[in-house]
């Protein structure tokens, strides 16, 4: 069964612990926090401090995604905040091994990211060392951007490559029910979703037609 992590980018800010309460009575799998350094990215979002803040309000994973240059920089603050898995950008910094290393040292799990632009080849050195592929399906940045379907031949070249690896393939930016099942069907274990669970006044059913729609 697919993985639904909320990406709490599009949360209630002024009320983040209670938001990341309900996603976890709704069934969520996973919480998706993007960090944004307003360098890789041109938005600027939350710090290990916010990380740490929000820890004792679910048991639910943290799942890292760091949109920012020099990623090595916070490795050790993201886990000590309690993050359980770390996602950098494969563009973001020059030594990326080097930077899964370190993140496996913090006891971690390690994530690479590949925007759109960038093709799923270049991935390939570092599959044998990494615990997941973050598929970006949007320009980083912003929620609530529309899904850029050539993500879905990315994710189908990558479940081809991964064979029986033990590598999950998570894709975020722009999923709804609409685009979800085509993902899971090309591979897809885990779908980031922020924009369509927190419009919908209810999360449960927003993330149920998710996983319902790619059963
Ligand atoms: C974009 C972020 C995504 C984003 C997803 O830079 O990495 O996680 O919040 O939001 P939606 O689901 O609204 O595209
Ligand atoms: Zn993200």
């Amino acid at each position: 069964m697919v993985q639904i992590s909320p990406s709490i980018l599009s949360a209630d800010f002024a009320r983040l612990g209670q938001e990341i309460k309900r996603l976890e009575t709704a069934g969520a799998d996973l919480i998706h926090i993007d960090v944004m350094d307003g360098h890789f990215v041109p938005n600027l979002t939350f710090g290990p401090c916010v990380v740490a803040g929000i820890r004792p309000y679910t048991h639910l994973p943290f799942d890292v995604h760091l949109m920012m240059t020099y990623p090595s920089d916070f490795v050790r603050s993201f886990a000590v905040a309690g993050a359980d898995l770390i996602t950098i950008h494969l563009e973001a910094c020059d030594d990326p091994a080097d930077v899964i290393s370190q993140i496996h040292a913090c006891g971690k799990k390690a994530g690479l990211s590949i925007r759109p632009s960038t093709k799923v080849a270049d991935i390939i050195p570092y599959l044998p060392d990494i615990d997941l592929v973050l598929v970006m399906a949007v320009d980083p940045g912003f929620g609530g951007q529309p899904f850029q379907k050539e993500a879905i031949a990315k994710i189908a070249a990558l479940k081809d490559l991964i064979g029986r690896k033990p590598v999950q393939i998570a894709v975020d930016g722009g999923i709804t029910d609409i685009t979800a099942p085509a993902c899971v069907l090309a591979g897809a274990d885990i779908l980031v979703a922020g924009s369509y669970i927190f419009k919908n006044r209810s999360y449960k059913q927003a993330i149920n037609l998710l996983k319902k729609g790619c059963s």
